[in-house]
């Protein structure tokens, strides 16, 4: 729960603000860029020598905190690499800022000025530059800081509280909103960031429940919560299983937001809300089992995405579910062997009580069909198999709808919150035959993650659908161990793309 940021958006020259630390970019051979030029110019040639000398490193991000330049105001300047020339592209954009605002939170410096966003990526839009940068800063104040006893936090309160993007071109309505969204989007990782990040004994269903309430009341949208009883009666006897064997009642989340105008058939985003996944009677074997506290980050990129949309006042009509339990075992716990009969009135003989996601999503997924939602997205750690299959740095993507699958890879490949598209051939399906049920939930070890998304398949028949399984990205391990925010990013430009194509439906009708 970090500091509230301050973030502008200036024209101005670079060398004449005065600011704790400038920020400035350049290439680790070739010419510089605008602001770096401005810069050397008034410093008397103090970036072109560092550079002609060989200080500034060729990766992109490595950088050098230089103190008082002569004929600049700054107190610092931060001079970071962007790599070679010929190599810059989105990603040495991306480290440069990824690393400069890790730098920024080390100094005293209290406020910042920064100028890469002035430096063009090759195919990409002066908007686009400003939103990555926005983001990116706000996201790097992120701390989170919420158990450390009192003396301790004090460390936590130095840092930024003012950061100014600067262009030497005009501030227009376009990069103004381009800042917004960028800020609305950390904004929004933040709050999934801190959901993963709280235990499993405060973050549990009924936290959920509470948060979702306490958001809906900011951001002015409705929030229902469906409890235990409400659950059995819509029959939702998948979702319910997963709960069962824990002290903890499980909640089932609906929240819904109504934007502006334009509004049309509504995105449904679902998540996965396991606040914590022992595995069940299918026990997990003891190791790292701690991170499965973050087996409820799909959930929390929902509350994040509903966040910015609201913050954003998208145009659009969102709504937000989340099936949220804890698996645990117990006396009252799902046996392996046991039949239970989902919303939608299939049966599912539960042979691993460890693939306990899945029939939270599915029950969700039947109650989506009343929305008539132009698309069904789920977000969900799902399964271990996707960390084998892509490992730390991409989602897995499954989609029954070729137009949607593009948009959520476009959306992933603009943000660098990416995904790779896996398939979903009928033939899969045979691997979840059960002997005493409609389905198994499980599907054996080869092709894991795709056996889970074609088990959520049979319930999605009645909309457009994609599956995100965030098993791998959502947060990191070892020391650095937090959730990451994702996939907020690539879900927030989904939805961004989604209330631009609606208004302008809107316009051609009108
Ligand atoms: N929450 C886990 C998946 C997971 C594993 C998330 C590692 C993050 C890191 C999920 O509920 C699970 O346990 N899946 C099983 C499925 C199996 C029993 C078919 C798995 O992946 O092992
Ligand atoms: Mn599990
Ligand atoms: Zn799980």
């Amino acid at each position: 729960m970090s500091n509230p940021v301050e973030l502008k958006l200036e024209s101005a020259s670079p060398e004449k603000v005065p600011t704790g630390v400038l920020i400035l970019g350049a290439f680790s051979d070739g010419i510089l860029p605008v602001p770096a030029k401005a810069v050397d110019h008034a410093s008397h040639g103090k970036i072109s020598d560092l550079i002609a000398r060989g200080d500034l490193e060729e990766k992109a991000g490595a950088s050098m905190l230089l103190q008082a330049l002569p004929g600049v105001a700054a107190d610092r300047t931060l001079l970071v690499s962007l790599g070679k020339l010929a190599e810059f592209g989105d990603r040495a954009y991306r480290n440069a800022l990824t690393s400069s605002a890790k730098m920024l939170a080390e100094t005293s410096a209290s406020d910042a000025a920064v100028t890469l966003v002035d430096v063009e990526v090759p195919g990409r839009s002066p908007a686009w530059r400003v939103q990555e940068a926005s983001r990116l800063f706000v996201d790097g104040t992120y701390r989170f800081d919420a158990h450390y006893a009192k003396p301790e936090k004090k460390k936590y309160e130095r840092g930024v509280h003012t950061i100014a993007l600067l262009t030497s071109g005009k501030v227009d309505e376009e990069l103004r909103n381009a800042a917004q969204r960028g800020q609305a989007v950390a904004e929004g990782m933040a709050l999934a960031k801190d959901l993963g990040n709280l235990p499993g004994n405060v973050c549990n269903p009924s936290y959920l429940a509470k948060t979702a309430l306490a958001l809906g009341k900011e951001l002015n949208f409705g929030v229902e919560v469906l409890e235990g009883e409400d659950m059995k009666k819509l029959g939702m006897g998948a979702a319910l299983s997963v709960g069962q064997g824990s002290a903890q009642p499980c909640k089932f989340i609906v929240m819904n937001y109504e934007g502006g105008q334009a509004k049309g058939d509504p995105v449904v985003l679902i998540g996965k809300g396991v606040t914590f996944d022992s595995g069940g009677i299918s026990l997990k074997p003891g190791a790292n089992m701690d991170e499965m506290k973050f087996d409820m980050c799909g959930a929390a990129s929902v509350f994040g995405a509903m966040r910015t949309a609201a913050r954003m006042k998208l145009p659009i009509h969102l709504v937000g579910i989340i099936p949220a339990a804890e698996n645990m075992p117990g006396g009252n716990a799902s046996r392996p062997g046991d039949v239970v009969t989902s919303m939608s009135g299939q049966t599912i003989e539960i042979l691993n009580t460890d693939a306990e996601g899945r029939l939270g999503l599915a029950d969700a997924l039947t109650y989506a069909e009343r929305f008539q939602p132009a698309y069904v997205i789920d977000i969900a750690t799902l399964t271990g198999a996707c960390v084998i299959a892509l490992g730390n740095l991409t989602s897995g993507l499954f989609a029954n709808d070729d137009g949607l699958a593009e948009m959520l890879l476009q959306s992933g490949q603009d943000t660098g919150d990416r995904a790779w598209r896996l398939p979903m051939f009928d033939e899969y399906q045979e691997l979840l035959k059960s002997n005493f049920a409609d389905m198994s939930n499980i599907g054996g070890r080869p092709a894991g993650a795709i056996t889970a998304a074609c088990f959520l398949k049979r319930f999605a028949n009645h909309f457009k659908w994609a599956h995100l399984d965030i098993a791998g990205t959502n947060a990191i391990s070892g020391d650095a161990k937090g959730a990451t925010g994702r996939p907020v990013p690539l879900l927030t430009e989904f939805l961004f793309r989604h209330a631009r194509a609606a208004m302008q439906e809107k316009k051609i009708a009108a």
